[in-house]
């Protein structure tokens, strides 16, 4: 599926579609260029999954968990930045593999290309990031 999404409020709206299809467990493995929009994403998740939180790019923090309190199922929402990570060893260092088995828990991973190895494949979505043809146009590209 390839959507075209033509401004910063549409990409939140996908968001929060897409939240509404979640049933836990889910690793969404987002890739793309820098600026294509990928914290942009999962800020619009966060907030349709109920997460109060200001939501950051965390680069500099690589790990950012957030707690859901209005959902029945999802209780955390974990926000992934591969960019500085090499090969997916420094993930499994922090130990956060071991929220990959979690049923209450949705991550989401910037760069996840970087750390494809260490992601649990039947549990990982992909979904593509890429710059449209105008200033504030995006497409998203998901393997269905
Ligand atoms: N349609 C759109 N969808 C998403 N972001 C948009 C859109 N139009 C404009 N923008 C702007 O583009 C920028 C996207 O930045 P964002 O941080 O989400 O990208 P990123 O993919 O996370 O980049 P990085 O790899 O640096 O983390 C934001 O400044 C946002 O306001
Ligand atoms: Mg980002």
């Amino acid at each position: 599926m390839k959507k075209i999404i033509n401004s910063e409020k549409e990409m939140y709206k996908f968001a929060s579609q897409l939240a509404k299809k979640l049933k836990g467990g889910e690793v969404l493995a987002l890739q793309g260029e820098l600026g294509a929009g990928k914290t942009t994403f999962v800020k619009g998740l966060a907030r349709a999954l109920g997460v109060r939180e200001v939501v950051h790019s965390p680069t500099f923090i690589l790990v950012k968990p957030y707690r859901i309190r209005n959902q029945k199922i999802i209780k955390t929402l974990i926000h992934v930045d591969a960019y500085r990570v090499a090969g997916g060893e420094d993930l499994i260092f922090v130990g956060l593999d071991e929220f990959f088995q979690d049923k209450d828990t949705v991550m989401a991973i910037e760069w996840a290309e970087k750390v494809k190895k260490i992601l649990p494949r039947a549990r990982t979505k992909w979904i593509k990031f890429y710059l449209g043809k105008k200033l504030n146009q995006r497409i998203v590209q998901i393997k269905d």
